[in-house]
């Protein structure tokens, strides 16, 4: 991971195209293993189970999910059934739309093995532009910690969720400047929010920090309003699943308490995301769909035994509630930081979205 060799990515194509090797996420940091897709089928359930998980990883894999149902069944209506499919495998991260309707806009067009290859060539494309997303997002928002810096102190970033390499291709969204600082010998400190109920914050954003040899310190979700009270908080900096056109964010439950204590303790606030992340067809964070997940994620937990194997163990016998995201009001956010660059007028979203790079369903960009 966090490395620009290819095979580190959080997915990779085999050489023959016949299958996608992804990491899988619900045994990572205790066991590392690649788990091999062969079907649209298993690209699905390796989504809607959460295999794979992260808005950009989500639109990769369902991306070569489709190429790998192409490969059996080049027909429209393989096409168009196994679209449905994977679009149908989670709600909320727009960017699964996103990269189904780029392989789709470039395969519909062909027959047969032309077909295969365009999409191929598509799904490539994303998982490339990805990584170079998440490169300039890295420097961008580079500056926005760079500002916080004082002399002779370590500028303390809280996060939530994952929004690092592995929610990603490579390098991340809102980690991706934490790199950058870390790489330029930035002192720079993370507090991670262990993001209840899967615990991505303790288990993945940890683990990845780690191995980069970030310094961070694993909170409660309840800790980060108490820190910013004590002034141990510099900045927040999250990821997001859906971005509105008035700029709301959607990213994973909890995020919006955090930018309430932020703005409440004048703690900047900044979202990172590529534009594959921006839903301008949405006019408010209101007309997103909240996931609603299994409440047994609420009402267990799971870890290894003192044997090393995986265990789950019950927290209540109560019943649960699982609302998975929620939305932060674009009042609330101090600026977005983007591949195309920090943008701190929500309004501006919809502008730099809108640039014609979109459009083309095989952009690609440098
Ligand atoms: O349910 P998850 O783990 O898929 O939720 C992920 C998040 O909310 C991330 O913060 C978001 O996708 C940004 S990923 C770069």
């Amino acid at each position: 991971m966090i490395a620009h060799d290819p095979i580190e990515r959080s997915l990779v194509a085999s050489q023959n195209g016949w299958s996608v090797h992804v990491l899988d996420q619900r045994q990572l940091p205790w066991r590392v293993e690649r788990i091999e897709l062969t079907s649209a089928a298993m690209a699905a359930q390796a989504i809607r189970e959460m295999w794979v998980r992260g808005a950009p990883l989500i639109g990769a894999t369902a991306a070569y999910g489709l190429c790998l149902a192409l490969r059996e069944d080049p027909s429209d209506a393989s096409l168009e059934r196994n679209r449905a499919l994977l679009l149908a495998a989670r709600p909320t991260a727009v960017n699964l739309r996103w990269a189904l309707e780029r392989v789709h806009a470039s395969a519909q067009p062909h027959a047969g093995a032309a077909r295969v290859a365009a999409a191929y060539r598509c799904a490539s494309a994303i998982c490339d532009e990805d990584v170079r997303s998440n490169r300039a997002i890295g420097q961008h928002g580079l500056d926005l910690i760079r500002c916080a810096v004082k002399p002779g102190r370590t500028v303390n970033v809280l996060t939530h969720c994952n929004a690092g390499a592995l929610a990603t291709v490579d390098l991340g969204t809102a980690l991706a400047p934490i790199y950058r600082a870390h790489e330029l010998g930035i002192p720079v400190h993370v507090w991670v929010d262990e993001t209840r109920p899967r615990n991505q914050g303790a288990l993945l954003t940890a683990y990845e920090l780690g191995r980069a040899g970030v310094a961070h310190t694993v909170i409660v979700d309840n800790a980060g309003g108490h820190l910013m009270q004590r002034g141990e908080v510099d900045l927040c900096l999250v990821g997001a699943d859906r971005v509105t056109r008035n700029g709301d964010v959607c990213n994973k439950i909890g995020t919006y308490l955090k930018a309430l204590a932020a703005r409440d303790n004048e703690v900047p606030f900044y979202v990172a995301f590529p534009f594959s992340t921006f839903d301008g067809s949405l006019a408010s964070g209101n007309e997103i769909t909240i996931e609603e997940r299994d409440p047994q994620e609420v009402t267990s937990i799971s870890g290894p035994t003192p044997m090393g194997e995986l265990a789950t163990v019950m927290l209540t016998r109560s019943r649960g509630a699982n609302p998975a995201f929620d939305i932060t009001p674009a009042r609330l956010i101090s600026a977005y930081v983007t591949e195309r660059g920090v943008i701190r007028e929500a309004a501006n979203l919809a502008i730099r979205g809108g640039e014609p790079a979109r459009a083309d369903p095989c952009y690609q960009r440098d």
